[in-house]
């Protein structure tokens, strides 16, 4: 069944305290990115905004965000009125997404994931490639598509993953947990890296690069390298970038 964010924003929203968020999830993100100066960008599946607001901080000139979950957006949108940064946010479905602008770099936490067929993901990169300017940039973190270790081998990160196939559109299941036990499961769907590298070439994007997943030296410092190696022995997650001919 697919995941209704609106009924887990905000313990969605909190299972982006795990300290692997910020030491290799957003560590790597940001690496892809690079140098966000004056950059004009859309960051789609924006969530309540973790990243969106980020890429903002980070020295981003124009930011907006997209997510199709009403509640989702309503986080976001809350905590611009808190702390305004000049982010405009959309409730959208990022299929069939058309905004009256380009922009410089593209970012997408965990949209792909969301493609059951190829046909979907060519027509989520059709919508990324459409809003690129020449030149401009795509980057995302990811569902790693060759992840294959057993369930609860992340689960002292508080989440555990689990294949159900690996069929193309296959289920995947990640459990988040908080610190009462509680947890919240999202559903994800297997498309093998071949179908990404296809559908986006399919669609204008090039130089489509896979990255492994990182760990920042802060978090190697704070919890000791020992702590992180089951994750990043596994690449739970990974990145992908691409880039729009001039
Ligand atoms: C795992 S969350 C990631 C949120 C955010 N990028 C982050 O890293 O915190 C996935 C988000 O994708 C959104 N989403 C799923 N399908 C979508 C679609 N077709 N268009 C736009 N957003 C979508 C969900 O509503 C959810 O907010």
């Amino acid at each position: 069944m697919a995941t209704d964010y609106n009924t887990i924003a905000k313990e969605y929203q909190a299972s982006k305290m795990q300290p692997w968020r910020k030491h290799i999830e957003g560590f790597s993100l940001f690496k892809l990115t690079g140098d966000l100066s004056n950059k004009t960008v859309l960051d789609l599946a924006c969530g309540e905004g973790f990243y969106t607001r980020q890429l903002k901080l980070r020295g981003a000139g124009h930011v907006e965000g997209v997510d199709i979950s009403k509640a989702m957006i309503q986080l976001a949108r809350k905590a611009e009125d808190r702390n305004p940064l000049g982010i405009t946010y959309h409730e959208h479905d990022a299929l069939t997404l058309v905004l009256p602008k380009k922009f410089d770099l593209i970012t997408a936490s965990y949209l792909l994931n969301y493609a059951k067929t190829p046909e979907e993901l060519i027509q989520f990169g059709k919508v990324i490639s459409n809003h690129l300017k020449p030149g401009g940039r795509f980057v995302t973190i990811n569902s790693n598509p060759d992840y294959k270790a057993p369930v609860d081998t992340l689960y002292k990160y508080g989440f555990t993953r689990e294949n159900k196939s690996y069929s193309e559109g296959g289920e995947i299941i990640y459990r988040f947990f908080s610190s009462d036990g509680s947890h919240i499961d999202v559903i994800n769907y297997h498309l093998e890296k071949l179908t990404h590298e296809i559908a986006f070439k399919k669609v204008g994007l090039s130089n489509i690069q896979w990255h492994t997943i990182e760990l920042s030296p802060e978090g190697k410092e704070e919890f000791g390298i020992d702590f992180w190696q089951p994750i990043l022995e596994t690449q739970p997650v990974i990145g992908l970038s691409c880039d729009k001919s001039f």
